[in-house]
């Protein structure tokens, strides 16, 4: 598995469902990997094997799997395929898959389990709708997912968290600074096991904001959606 402590920071895009084979070539040939960061590309699972072989610093990432391991469930891709396949981590319990596919803390767990099982580091995602942060009880419900949504076996080695304010994805909004890195402290002291995860800040992120997002104590790197499918700019943000 690969040795997490090793970057200073570490950095996802998530293409959603976006790209194809020219797009990925053009990507590939534009993009400039930093040499002290861990840059994970995240495509839709029919591109995994047209993404570039892994090197020292940048892999390439799923954005789902199945909870199950082999069976008759059509259409699914388990993580033992994506280990086959070279894939090194994996996106679970994203707030899209939680809302538009019925994914739940539990789904999210096995997912987890089956993932870390199989060498592949699972990037979970947790974070609060608009409406619980305006009820004021963000803490209760990251403090529900993480509790929930992530397995026994998982450590810092072999688990990264990602927080995403459901509100921010997408819409160019961000929390300041102050309450990002409140959050982050907040998700790190749930538990003490919690401590040293690696744990990325998702939502909005662009090259204008990434910098100084990430140099909060708390955060450890960044999950990039939309501004990961323009290279240059993400190039800007990894660099
Ligand atoms: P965004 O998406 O950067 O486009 O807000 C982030 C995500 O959904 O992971």
């Amino acid at each position: 598995m690969i040795k997490l402590n090793d970057f200073s920071s570490i950095f996802i895009a998530n293409w959603k469902l976006n790209g194809n084979i020219e797009f990925i070539k053009q990507y590939y040939q534009k993009l400039i990997p930093s040499n002290k960061n861990c840059v994970v590309i995240c495509s839709p699972s029919i591109f995994l094997s047209h993404l570039n072989p892994n090197n020292s610093n940048l892999f390439s990432g799923a954005q789902d799997v199945s909870t199950f391991n082999n069976g008759a469930y059509t259409g699914e891709v388990s993580a033992s395929m994506l280990n086959d396949n070279k894939i090194n981590f994996c996106i679970v319990g994203h707030s899209e898959r939680r809302q538009y596919f019925k994914e739940n803390n539990e789904t999210v767990k096995l997912k987890s389990i089956n993932l870390i099982k199989n060498k592949i580091i699972p990037i979970i995602c947790v974070g609060e709708t608009l409406n619980e942060k305006e009820k004021n009880i963000t803490k209760e419900v990251l403090y529900n997912q993480i509790n929930n949504s992530i397995p026994d076996l998982a450590n810092s080695e072999n688990t990264i968290i990602a927080y995403e304010p459901i509100w921010a994805i997408g819409s160019g909004l961000t929390p300041s600074l102050e309450d990002i890195d409140e959050v982050h402290s907040y998700i790190k002291n749930i538990d003490k096991r919690f401590n040293n995860f690696k744990l990325l800040y998702g939502g909005s992120v662009k090259a204008e904001n990434s910098a100084e997002i990430n140099k909060l104590q708390n955060v450890d790197g960044c999950l990039v959606g939309g501004a990961s499918l323009k290279v240059d700019e993400f190039n800007r943000i990894i660099s």
